[in-house]
């Protein structure tokens, strides 16, 4: 069985941890905003196991004109669920209820090994590959919805 929900911020750490924080302490699990009302947090459940989480910021970045944006952080998929469609089945989820809610520009920093993954559900790249520290190369991807 699966199902797509929302979840907090605290039930994200359990996937974000192992996969976009590995070895790190817990603390850098959070980010900035992730408790604020206008933060969304959604989890992809197999068999009621939580296996994959995403969260949607409502973040403007000055590099976009569009007045509603969202920042979409901490995709991520448990290693061995990956590459079973769950990833896109939750990051079109999130999209559309940014949708909903009237938001019409999703942007991020998307590590360079995840930008395929990406393409694939229309995003475009924006500017060049740069470093963030401790996480790696990433490129802003951004989608106009
Ligand atoms: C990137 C990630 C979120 C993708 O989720 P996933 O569940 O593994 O991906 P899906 O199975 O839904 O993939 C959908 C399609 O994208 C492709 N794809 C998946 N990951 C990809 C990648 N890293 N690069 C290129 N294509 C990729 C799949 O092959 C699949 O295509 P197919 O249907 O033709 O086989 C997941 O692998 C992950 O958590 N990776 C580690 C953390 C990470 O990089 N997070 C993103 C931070 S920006």
């Amino acid at each position: 069985m699966i199902e797509i929900k929302k979840i907090t911020a605290f039930e994200t750490i359990m996937v974000r941890h192992p996969v976009l924080r590995l070895g790190r302490p817990i603390e850098t699990c959070h980010f900035e905003g992730d408790d604020l009302s206008t933060t969304w947090h959604y989890g992809f459940f197999l068999e009621n196991q939580l296996v994959a989480v995403i969260s949607a910021f409502k973040a403007k970045n000055k590099l976009f004109n569009e007045e509603n944006q969202y920042q979409i952080r901490g995709m991520a998929v448990l290693d061995q669920f990956q590459k079973r469609g769950f990833g896109e089945a939750l990051l079109n989820y999130c999209e559309n209820e940014i949708r909903i809610a009237n938001g019409n520009l999703i942007w991020f920093n998307a590590r360079e090994t995840a930008v395929g993954f990406y393409k694939r559900s229309g995003y475009e790249i924006l500017g060049d590959l740069f470093e963030i520290p401790d996480v790696g190369l990433h490129y802003i991807l951004f989608k106009k919805i």
